[in-house]
């Protein structure tokens, strides 16, 4: 890890063929270049198998494509990108994984039975980047699979809060798929701070994150759709990056999971 400034370039052009993000669409639309849009950890650490038993790996026709994270028995909170133009019939969620690839005993594989996309997701501006899955029958919960809490409502974590991101996007070099599951240490940025770096980009149910210190290599975003994890709750979701990793020009934001509450909320009742 700590890849060069080469191998990165040689990732970056690795990943268009691949890019199951929309890359070219929004250079199409003079976006720039998010090459690192939820693509991958950098700079972190494989995590010791099934100790992060929320996480989920959506598959797309068999390949991972974004990871999401497991807060009710038959529900998956994810990036709305993640499913926008998708066909759902494509996806598939697997929980109580560690492998990106390999079946394991302990995976529990599940159709989509809903996708719900939040109402106002708008690609251009990654405003309201959020997407509850509703799974076709209830996740089993063992020491595998299990559940991580929502924050309440309104919460917004300080600026330093030390947090975990993770995910099982490709190690940087080459575009490979890592071991297992990976995860780095996040701080907590300043949301001035990093709209002044988006360029008033930045919107107040967005939050951001980045290794805490100047090092370039210290973390890229972790795969779209998967959980910023404080303390013991699921703060954010994977969204959106710069072009370069870790760039401290352009921090990582993650949706903000406390000002969706009543929307999940609404959601997952009614569907009861
Ligand atoms: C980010 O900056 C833009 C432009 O200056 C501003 O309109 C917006 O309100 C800011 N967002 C936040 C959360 O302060
Ligand atoms: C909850 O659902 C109702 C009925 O669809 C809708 O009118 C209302 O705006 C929703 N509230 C939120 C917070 O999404």
């Amino acid at each position: 890890m700590g890849p060069g400034w080469s191998s990165r370039l040689l990732a970056l052009s690795l990943l268009f063929p691949v890019d199951p993000l929309g890359t070219l669409t929004f250079l199409l639309l003079g976006q720039g270049l998010p090459s690192c849009k939820g693509i991958r950890i950098v700079g972190g650490r494989e995590v010791k198998p099934h100790s992060r038993p929320y996480m989920a790996s959506l598959r797309l026709k068999g390949e991972h494509h974004c990871g999401g994270v497991l807060f009710m028995a038959q529900w998956v909170l994810t990036a709305a990108h993640c499913l926008f133009n998708r066909e759902r019939s494509l996806v598939q969620v697997v929980l109580g994984a560690h492998s990106p690839s390999n079946p394991e005993p302990t995976q529990q594989v599940f159709d989509i039975q809903r996708v719900i996309l939040h109402p106002d997701y708008n690609p251009l501006s990654h405003q309201n980047d959020i997407c509850l899955l509703k799974l076709s029958r209830k996740a089993v919960l063992s020491s595998s699979v299990g559940l991580l809490k929502l924050p309440r409502a309104g919460v917004d974590p300080k600026q330093g809060t030390k947090c975990l991101v993770s995910g099982w996007g490709s190690l940087s070099d080459f575009g490979e798929s890592p071991p297992g599951l990976m995860e780095a240490d996040v701080s907590v940025l300043g949301r001035e701070t990093c709209n002044s770096s988006w360029k008033g980009q930045v919107s107040s149910t967005m939050l951001c994150a980045n290794s805490g210190n100047w090092k370039r290599n210290g973390f890229c975003t972790a795969d779209s759709g998967g959980p910023l994890i404080c303390g013991k709750h699921a703060q954010g979701i994977v969204s959106f990056s710069g072009t370069w990793c870790g760039d401290p020009k352009t921090p990582d934001v993650y949706t903000l999971v406390s000002a969706y509450i009543p929307w999940i909320q609404n959601v997952t009742h009614k569907s009861k």
